[in-house]
């Protein structure tokens, strides 16, 4: 039998049996979800959320993905935590990395993968911003597995906050969030941040996340805050400048072809002719 076929054959021997030992084992969940819990996991094979936490049909709502990354710009996982927040109300979210992960690991290192490498900037973010910490880890396993713990912390910060959970949070403080590590080693799941349920605790893991970094705002936060973001030598080289520079060169152009004067539009309006603007006082 190839490994597709045992798929639906096993399928149809758990049916067979569920319903066998308990008659409304499906019936239960057939009409309508509750879940209290939204998963958020890697997308690793060997991480199987439902068997590790015991689950059946109807208690986990799930988002995986490559390295359990959580981004306001994931149209696909902000609407899961939307839906999940905000229609089905669930209690806890749960971030779960693991140990062994592979887009982590990818993250660390320099070789291309290609498309991915893009979804993993996040990550080389907080292999970044942890430098002095992770370089001070002399045991690559060990500074591999810091760097999971990282991530978890690091995305954990990013769902507390969207505007879902800051939202959900002022009316109730709930969902709780909780940061967990799967250890493949072992099966285990560890706790590395629980019951994360105001903005007051959410700043708390912010602290925690960057532990390589003294403590202060956080990068993301003095960037968005110190005022340098913008660009205003190419800002008015782009609106003045530029545009000055060009009409000059149509009016050069126009004027050697002994055409007429150009009508350019520009800040102010339509320009004056050449012998106009050469007369001075035109501006
Ligand atoms: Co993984």
């Amino acid at each position: 039998m190839d490994a597709f076929h045992r798929l639906i054959t096993y399928n149809r021997e758990w049916a067979a049996a569920r319903t066998a030992t308990d008659p409304d084992y499906f019936a239960r969940t057939v009409s309508r979800q509750t879940p209290e819990f939204l998963y958020i996991g890697c997308s690793d094979s060997r991480v199987p959320a439902e068997v590790a936490t015991g689950a059946g049909p109807g208690e986990l709502f799930v988002h995986r993905n490559i390295a359990n990354v959580v981004l306001p710009s994931d149209l696909s996982a902000m609407s899961v935590l939307q839906y999940a927040v905000e229609v089905l109300d669930v209690k806890h979210v749960i971030v779960t990395g693991h140990y062994g992960c592979g887009g982590v690991g990818a993250a660390m290192g320099t070789q291309s993968y290609g498309l991915v490498d893009h979804w993993l900037g996040p990550i080389r973010n907080v292999v970044r911003w942890n430098k002095p910490e992770l370089d001070a880890i002399a045991d690559a396993q060990a500074r591999f597995d810091r760097v999971v713990e990282l991530n978890v912390l690091e995305q954990l910060y990013h769902l507390s906050v969207t505007p879902v959970i800051q939202q959900a949070w002022e009316k109730g403080r709930r969902p709780l969030l909780h940061g967990l590590v799967y250890d493949m080693r072992d099966g285990v799941l560890r706790e590395l941040a629980t019951a994360i349920d105001s903005p007051a605790a959410a700043d708390e893991l912010a602290a925690r996340r960057l532990s390589g970094v003294p403590a202060g705002p956080p990068p993301m936060t003095r960037r968005a805050g110190d005022g340098t973001a913008a660009s205003p030598a190419a800002e008015s080289l782009a609106s003045d400048e530029l545009v000055d520079r060009i009409a000059a060169r149509v009016v050069e152009r126009l004027a050697a072809d002994g055409g007429r004067p150009p009508l350019v539009a520009g800040a102010s309006g339509r320009r004056p002719s050449p012998a106009a603007r050469s007369g001075g006082g035109a501006e």
